[in-house]
């Protein structure tokens, strides 16, 4: 058993942030026992380990529920193209955007892409990170995505972090690489999805749905594909454009709808009906100077839950820092301090289908994220770095 004494815990319910001070928790393997004031704490085993906090305060470890952090190569030059007025759609219609970090993932061995994700997963997990979504989608053959899943396998192990990974199985179509459209569709759906799945590579799928992506009827056939497998939905919906891709995404379950800037009012009673999680990726926006908003107020309203995720890709969101996503979702999107720490703990293990993180209740996964702050918006506030005293997943300490 352990014994973190001498911290504050924090706790958010109900869009309401709660300190417990002269607090412990404890844990038993990778479970929290008690959560609660020390005078309270039942009397513990004799050979508990004691860790003190240093009157520390204590959040559930922080949760990036959408991020396609492994991959080859960078994208700075398509920076500077988009600085100098060249937009997304128009790179990626000339070859480039994704087709270039394809052709970088496709050249990397497996060693390369692990050790250069390495360095950005210790940068989100020095920010409190302990669970990280990944993405595959930059292989686009058979034999890159498995090898991106299998790098997001091995991340996992070096690091410590939880990793949940997800087959981005419709991310872009290469047009030279195929006969047709629905030779693609067919191989993704008929042949490799199911032999990743065999592999046990495969935790949700994932689509982008979009004008200069794929339409409803392949994201349908896909996804009639993963549920006849049993795995998890989750959709890049109305980024763009609108294409009614939260509704359709809402009709098969799915875990999360992501991006959403421009969702509509129907696609909004769909999520709120099917239970589907919001993910806002601000940096996303942030980089691609967009100036559509999602609807925020309207997904409150509706008590559509949503999470915040730094979306890391080389693309439209180079960014490591998930602290940074937070104070975009509140300055950009107008999400108040309580909604961004829930966005990265509770809802965001919610978009990922986990049960048991996200709280520092008894009976929640002991994942813990310990920091020298006197008020929990200074998570939120400070712009830069502020590293996490201590992080604990599934009760393991790691490094930060
Ligand atoms: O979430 N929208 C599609 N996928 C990524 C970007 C991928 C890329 O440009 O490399 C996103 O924004
Ligand atoms: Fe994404």
């Amino acid at each position: 058993m352990k014994i973190l004494h001498n911290v504050r815990v924090l706790q958010i319910s109900a869009g309401q942030l709660h300190t417990i001070d002269k607090a412990a928790i404890t844990w038993q393997g990778q479970q929290l026992m008690y959560v609660g004031t020390r005078a309270d704490m039942p009397r513990p085993d004799v050979g508990a380990e004691w860790i003190d906090g240093c009157n520390a305060l204590a959040t559930p470890a922080l949760i990036d529920c959408h991020t396609h952090v492994v991959f080859g190569g960078n994208r700075s030059e398509e920076f500077a193209a988009r600085l100098s007025g060249m937009s997304y759609s128009d790179i990626a219609k000339a070859g480039g955007g994704i087709r270039t970090t394809v052709r970088h993932t496709r050249a990397a061995t497996e060693a390369q892409l692990l050790q250069s994700v390495m360095q950005r997963a210790q940068a989100m997990r020095r920010g409190g990170v302990g669970t990280l979504e990944i993405k595959s989608g930059y292989g686009l053959d058979l034999a890159t995505e498995t090898k991106m899943l299998r790098v997001a396998t091995q991340l996992s192990a070096q690091t410590g972090m939880r990793v949940r990974r997800t087959y981005l199985g419709l991310h872009a179509f290469v047009a030279e690489e195929w006969p047709s459209r629905t030779a693609m569709l067919e191989a993704v759906c008929n042949s490799w999805l199911p032999q990743l799945h065999a592999q046990g590579l495969v935790d949700a799928v994932d689509a982008f749905q979009e004008n200069i992506a794929f339409n409803a009827d392949e994201v349908r056939q896909f996804f009639a594909a993963a549920k006849a497998l049993r795995i998890p939905v989750k959709l890049h919906a109305e980024q763009l454009s609108n294409t009614q891709g939260a509704a359709l995404a809402a009709a098969f379950g799915a875990l999360s709808a992501d991006h959403l800037e421009y969702l509509d009012d129907s696609g909004i009673a769909a999520m709120q009906a099917a239970g589907t999680v919001a993910v806002l990726l601000p940096s996303a926006f942030y980089c691609l100077r967009e100036s559509q908003l999602p609807p925020i107020a309207k997904l409150r309203a509706a008590g559509v839950p949503m999470a915040i995720a730094t979306d890391c890709n080389p693309g439209t969101a180079p960014n490591t820092s998930l602290r940074l996503a937070m104070h975009q979702a509140c300055t950009l999107f107008g999400l108040s301090i309580p909604e961004a720490l829930a966005g990265v703990t509770d809802i965001a293990a919610r978009a990922l289908g986990l049960v048991d993180t996200g709280q520092l209740r008894a009976g929640f996964c002991a994942d813990i994220a310990l920091w020298q702050v006197d008020h929990a918006a200074e998570i939120v506030y400070w712009l830069g770095d502020l590293p996490a005293q201590q992080l604990y997943v599934a009760g393991r300490k790691c490094e930060v």
